[in-house]
């Protein structure tokens, strides 16, 4: 069996449906039980359990030989934070899977180190570092951007004006990858014993900056007007205003600056050479097959 933590969202959804795919028993752990509504439930276990609660974790461990992490507690809204869910969750995931004599795979970020300016890559960081040390036979995957979230989200903010809203100036060139590409990536670490051990790092073939995303996005939506800015000086400003009242949407917006300013680049390394079988997909791709 393999425990898919995050099997319910855009990345873990694509994981399950690869592991069902080759006939291998897949569990999902989730928060809430209608966020797996799109699984056939007869194919599927799903288990209700929280990272952040780990008396809720032994069930999901039952007969269970890997565990994907693929969580974050960047976006959601509620008391989630990368502390408590790509940190502490993690680790409580880790120890689960060390218990039931459990192998992990471990979803992480490009850029993920104990000095990055961004505390989700910080977490990251913290959780790779927890489980190289665990015990448990582990792989990491450390994947950029994912290009359909970005996309989903200019294409959201885009829906009432026909004008995508990019956060600064949007000018910073930015690796994006397709989140399917991740996913087979994940998929052969779940089923390759060889890449225990191994820290794998997965990015698109290009670099884009927001302002070329939201023109791609733009020409394949049929829409000709241009992307709306939200200066980095609101940004800041929301930054701090939220941050006691909504610390996840402040968080956001600290990110957004940086997004906007630090290295997000990325070249691509031998991972290909490895595993030649994987696929390489281009943003116009994606575009064209929304
Ligand atoms: N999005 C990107 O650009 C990007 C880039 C690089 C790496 N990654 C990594 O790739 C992975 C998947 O990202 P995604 O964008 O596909 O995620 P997503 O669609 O936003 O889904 C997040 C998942 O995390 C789970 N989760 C959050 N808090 C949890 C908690 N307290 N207990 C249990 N589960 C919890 C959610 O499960 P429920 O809501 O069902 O409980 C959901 O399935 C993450 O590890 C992320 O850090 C993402």
């Amino acid at each position: 069996m393999i425990l898919l933590a995050g099997g319910s969202g855009r990345l873990g959804t694509l994981i399950v449906r690869r592991l069902q795919a080759r006939g291998l028993a897949v569990r999902v752990l989730t928060r809430d039980r209608k966020r797996t509504a799109h699984f056939d439930h007869s194919q599927v276990d799903v288990v209700v359990g929280d990272v952040r609660d780990g008396r809720t974790l032994s069930a999901a461990m039952v007969g269970v030989s890997t565990v994907v992490s693929a969580i974050h507690g960047f976006g959601d809204i509620g008391r989630v934070s990368p502390a408590s869910v790509d940190r502490d969750g993690n680790r409580r995931l880790i120890d689960a899977a060390v218990a039931a004599n459990a192998a992990v795979v471990l979803m992480s970020i490009v850029g993920a180190s104990a000095t990055h300016p961004m505390e989700l890559f910080r977490m990251k960081h913290l959780a790779e570092e927890y489980l190289r040390g665990s015990g448990a036979p582990w792989t990491i995957v450390r994947a950029t951007a994912f290009a359909e979230f970005w996309l989903d989200l200019l294409d959201q903010t885009a829906r009432t004006s026909g004008r995508p809203v990019i956060f600064g100036r949007g000018a910073n060139p930015i690796n994006f990858v397709s989140v399917s590409d991740v996913a087979a990536l994940v998929e052969r670490a779940v089923v390759d014993p060889s890449t225990r051990g191994a820290t794998f790092e997965i990015g698109g073939p290009e670099n884009l900056s927001f302002n070329e995303l939201a023109a791609g996005l733009q020409r394949a939506s049929n829409r000709t007007a241009t992307a709306r800015h939200v200066p980095r000086a609101i940004l800041r400003l929301l930054g701090a205003v939220l941050r006691p009242v909504q610390p996840n949407r402040a968080r956001q917006m600290r990110a957004a600056i940086t997004m906007d300013s630090i290295d997000l680049t990325f070249t691509a390394t031998d991972l290909h050479r490895k595993f030649p079988e994987l696929p390489v997909t281009s943003v116009a791709d994606v575009l064209a097959h929304r």
